[in-house]
């Protein structure tokens, strides 16, 4: 073949591609996954049922029908696995088993019956990188019994040459402050830790280790779960130790002087390996094997990663593999917290999604968790609605983090109630820099005691100070509020094949308006307008696309906008207050 046909040969094949796909996406009905909206319940603060102030999976049983009512697909829980609860059930001391605080295996069975009753989804967090030092096997592994001596990541350390004492293998720090290796007089060894001490990294390098953690994800599917969000995926395997069996220390990284900080060295050897996103694309297998033997609908898996795009992209799978539903798109939480939330970073954060992301997968957007400050206090309590929207209206799955649907905010903990590691190994001068507990705290249903979460007299972590007023049974009751907006949204994007299946278009109008605009043929258009800024302005969306018609309806308006829904607006000239944010349909 002569070289300059190949470009030709090749434009072809792109634009016949495109054409297929414009096609398709109007025929095609999705999967169950890719236009679901999750929602993360964080067990240990969702709904207290026995009244030892700590959530429980009774609680949650009692109020799946709120998640009915919301509209939401499924969701997916922190982990509710036997721990001792150093990270709050990151911990885990027995992955087949239900941690007693939380209930039981049969507490869990009629969880499951209730949500396939009101058919909805539950998805379990997969936490494959570590367990609890509690754990039989790091105990077995501890006393080097057979089958167990290499399950996980042991190492002699060096000795110092000067000193003659005994030092750990390498430099790499843990997520928490502090060394990731720690010494065991028993064993004469040091184990890695990427995370607390208490958390010991399993050795993937060991096939055993590898089959286990599959048997760990065929238990629960037998149990009846659709899937699982995988935990802290991108630490799964460290470099490899070299040809005298020592581990490389990692470079400093010019970010911090503060020594303990994990974010002190660069992080190359022991995140982002190629061998993580194989093992990714092993458990997509056992996703699928599982379909085909037992039937049902589509087990999907959903990847916690903070990384750079061209390694998050890749658990998406390639041409020749299948990889994860969906990586997580952190980039709306992450972006804005560098540079402020604007309508320009958002459009960086959206661009860096749909510009990365292969042909053929399904994007997601994620406002908030419970590593996170909530989403309402990260991005100001006045673009609350303009949030929810806008990962309403972007193309693919929705995640919401609890309370997100009601403008939920962080509460206060003060230095003596605090509960994470992350915190605990600072001090009291520094712990609120590192603390995740003010996401945590109780989910608010009423305006009663405790928030109506716990007969309690105290609650694991105390209340956030707005839960008179910020809550379920309030905003139920509200004409228009937080949740009734989040609940029109969800209808919304249910009935409706543009936002299913359309193309996407968006920019920034004006430095503050973000603008969306989905379409499909032979369906109405749907335009979301937020103003990010804080001053009030008046965008021409004609100026964003020509073709819009004069004037579209409107469909559902943010807490404070003076706009009424049905009205028809002109396109020309669109006035929004600050925090003030549409969705717009040519019906
Ligand atoms: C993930 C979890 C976080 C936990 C860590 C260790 O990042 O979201 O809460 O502390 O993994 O398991
Ligand atoms: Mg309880």
């Amino acid at each position: 073949m002569q070289p300059l046909q190949l470009p030709i040969v090749f434009i072809c094949l792109l634009a016949l591609g495109q054409a297929c796909q414009d096609s398709a996406s109007t025929t095609t009905t999705k999967d169950w996954w890719e236009n679901a909206q999750f929602y993360q319940i964080y067990p240990r603060s969702f709904m207290d049922s026995d009244g030892d102030g700590i959530g429980d999976l009774n609680g949650i049983t009692s109020k799946l029908e709120y998640l009915k009512e919301l509209g939401v697909t499924a969701a997916w829980l922190s982990p509710i696995f036997k721990s001792p609860m150093v990270d709050f059930g990151y911990d885990i001391s027995d992955f087949f088993d239900i941690q007693p605080e939380y209930g039981t295996l049969e507490d869990f069975r009629n969880l499951i019956k209730k949500a396939n009753e009101l058919e909805l989804k539950i998805i379990l967090d997969f936490v494959p990188n570590h367990s609890s030092d509690e754990n039989e096997w790091f105990k077995k592994s501890v006393k080097r019994e057979k089958g167990y001596q290499d399950y996980y990541v042991w190492h002699d350390g060096k000795v110092n040459a000067s000193t003659g004492v005994r030092e750990p293998p390498s430099n790499w720090l843990q997520a928490f402050r502090g060394s990731a290796w720690e010494w065991v007089e028993e064993r004469q060894q040091y184990y890695l830790h990427q995370f607390a001490v208490q958390q010991a990294d399993l050795n993937y390098r060991n096939p055993d280790v590898v089959a286990q953690m599959k048997r760990v994800l065929r238990y629960w599917l037998n149990e009846g779960v659709a899937g699982f969000r995988c935990d802290a995926v991108p630490v799964l395997f460290e470099v490899e130790p070299d040809e005298n069996g020592q581990y490389p220390d990692e470079g400093l990284s010019g970010l911090t002087d503060d020594v303990d900080n994990r974010n002190y060295l660069k992080n190359e050897l022991i995140e982002n390996r190629p061998e993580t996103i194989d093992m990714s694309y092993q458990w997509r297998t056992v996703m699928d094997d599982y379909q085909r033997i037992h039937g049902g609908e589509t087990r999907v898996l959903l990847i916690e990663t903070y990384a750079p795009p061209a390694y998050t992209m890749q658990f998406y799978g390639n041409r020749s593999v299948e990889g994860a539903h969906l990586p997580f798109n952190f980039n709306l939480i992450t972006v804005p917290a560098s540079s402020g939330v604007s309508a320009g970073s958002i459009k960086t954060a959206v661009d860096n999604w749909l510009l990365n992301m292969p042909s053929g997968r399904t994007a997601n957007w994620v406002i908030g968790n419970h590593d996170q400050r909530r989403a309402a206090s990260r991005y100001g309590v006045a673009n609350t609605d303009a949030m929810n929207m806008l990962v309403m209206i972007l193309p693919g799955a929705s995640v919401t983090y609890q309370g997100e649907e009601l403008g939920m905010t962080d509460g206060w903990i003060s230095w003596e109630d605090t509960q994470d590691p992350a915190a605990c190994n600072a001090n009291e001068d520094t712990y609120e820099e590192f603390t995740r507990d003010p996401s945590r705290t109780p989910f608010q249903w009423t305006s009663d005691t405790n928030a109506g979460f716990s007969t309690a007299a105290k609650t694991w972590l105390p209340l956030a100070s707005d839960y008179e007023t910020v809550n379920v049974a309030m905003e139920s009751a509200a004409s228009k509020s937080h949740l009734t907006i989040y609940k029109s949204l969800i209808e919304l994007r249910k009935g409706s094949k543009t936002l299913q299946n359309g193309a996407t278009k968006y920019a920034v109008l004006n430095e503050e308006a973000f603008v969306v605009k989905r379409y499909l043929s032979g369906y109405p258009i749907i335009v979301y307008v937020a103003n990010l800024g804080n001053a009030s302005l008046t965008v021409d969306l004609q100026e964003f696309d020509t073709t819009l018609a004069s004037s579209l309806t409107m469909e559902i308006s943010s807490l404070d906008s003076q706009k009424t829904e049905g009205a028809l607006i002109e396109v020309s000239s669109i006035a929004l207050s600050a925090g003030e944010a549409l969705v717009l349909t040519s019906i």
